[in-house]
C-alpha cells in the first residue's frame, strides 16, 4: 500500500513560529515533526510516500528528506497545495500518485507511539472501505469526534460543542480508490475547507468502514500546547 503524508496547510494557529519556518519541519523534542508521520509508515512496511507540502518554504522539504533514502524509502514524491483549503483537499492532489489502488493516510502533526503495521496488513484484507483510528482523550471538542452505537460508529461530527462521546478521530486513515471520487463531491464547510469528515461520513454512511483504537500514545502537534506535550513525551522515550 502508497502512504501520503498531509503536511499543507498554512499553519496559522502556530503564528509567528510558522511566519518562516513550516509548521512541520518545527521540532518536535529531537526532531522535525514530519519524522514522526513517516517514521509511522515506514515502520508499518510502506516503502512509497508522497508528501503534499504547503505553505511556507516547501523546497526545505526537498532539503530534508531528499530522495527519502535515509528513511529506507523506495521513492518518495512530492507535491504542493497552495493555500489551505482543507485535509480532504490536500488529500485529493494524491490522487494520480495513488494510481487506483489503496492509500494509507496520515496528517504530518499526528504522532503515534506505537506501530500500525497489523492495521495496514488488516485493511490490505478489507477489499473496500475506509478505516478509521480512535483514541480516547479528555478534550474532545478539539478533533473529529466519532458517535458510536454498539460496535459501529454512526456519525463523526467535527470539533462539536457537545461531543457525543471522547473518542476522537485520530489522523490516520486508510481508504480504497472511492476516495478520490468522493472528495470530487465535497462542498466547503463553515470554515472555507474540504473537510476529512464529510470523506468519512461517506464511508459510514456506506458502510464499508473500519475502526480500531490506538493503543500507546497518540497526539497531534499542532498547537503550541499539544507541541509541547508531544516533545515531552518523546523526550521521555514514549516515541522512539
Ligand atoms: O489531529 C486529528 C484531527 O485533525 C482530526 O480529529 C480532525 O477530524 C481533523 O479535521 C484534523 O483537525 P485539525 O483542526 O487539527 O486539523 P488542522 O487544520 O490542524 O490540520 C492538520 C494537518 O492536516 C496539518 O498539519 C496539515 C494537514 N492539512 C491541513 C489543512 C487545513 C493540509 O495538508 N492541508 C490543509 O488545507
Amino acid at each position: 500500500m502508497k502512504g501520503v503524508i498531509l503536511a499543507g496547510g498554512t499553519g496559522t494557529r502556530m503564528l509567528p513560529a510558522t511566519k518562516v519556518v513550516n509548521k512541520h519541519l518545527l521540532n518536535v523534542w529531537d526532531r522535525p515533526m514530519i519524522y514522526y508521520p513517516i517514521q509511522t509508515l515506514v515502520k508499518a512496511g510502506i516503502k512509497e510516500i508522497l508528501i503534499v507540502t504547503g505553505g511556507n518554504s516547501p523546497g526545505d522539504f526537498l532539503k530534508l528528506l531528499g530522495n527519502g533514502k535515509e528513511f529506507g524509502l523506495k521513492e518518495i514524491h512530492y507535491t504542493y497545495q497552495e493555500g489551505s483549503g482543507g485535509i480532504a483537499e490536500a488529500l485529493g492532489l494524491a490522487e494520480d500518485f495513488a494510481d487506483d489502488g489503496p492509500v494509507a493516510v496520515i496528517l504530518g502533526d499526528n504522532i503515534f507511539e506505537n506501530n500500525i503495521r497489523s492495521a495496514v496488513e488488516d485493511f490490505k484484507k478489507q477489499i473496500m472501505g475506509a478505516k478509521f483510528f480512535l483514541k480516547k482523550v479528555t478534550d474532545p471538542e478539539r478533533f473529529g469526534v466519532a458517535e458510536i452505537k454498539g460496535k459501529n460508529i454512526i456519525k463523526i461530527i467535527e470539533k462539536p460543542k457537545n461531543p457525543k462521546s471522547n473518542y476522537a478521530v485520530t489522523g490516520l486513515y486508510m481508504y480504497d480508490h472511492q476516495v478520490f471520487d468522493v472528495v470530487k463531491t465535497l462542498k466547503p464547510s463553515k470554515r472555507d475547507e474540504l473537510e476529512i469528515t464529510d470523506v468519512n461520513n461517506f464511508y459510514i454512511k456506506q458502510q464499508t468502514a473500519t475502526f480500531e483504537t490506538v493503543k500507546g500514545f497518540w497526539s497531534d502537534a499542532g498547537t503550541f500546547e499539544s507541541l509541547l506535550r508531544s516533545s515531552n513525551l518523546v523526550a521521555k522515550k514514549l516515541v522512539s
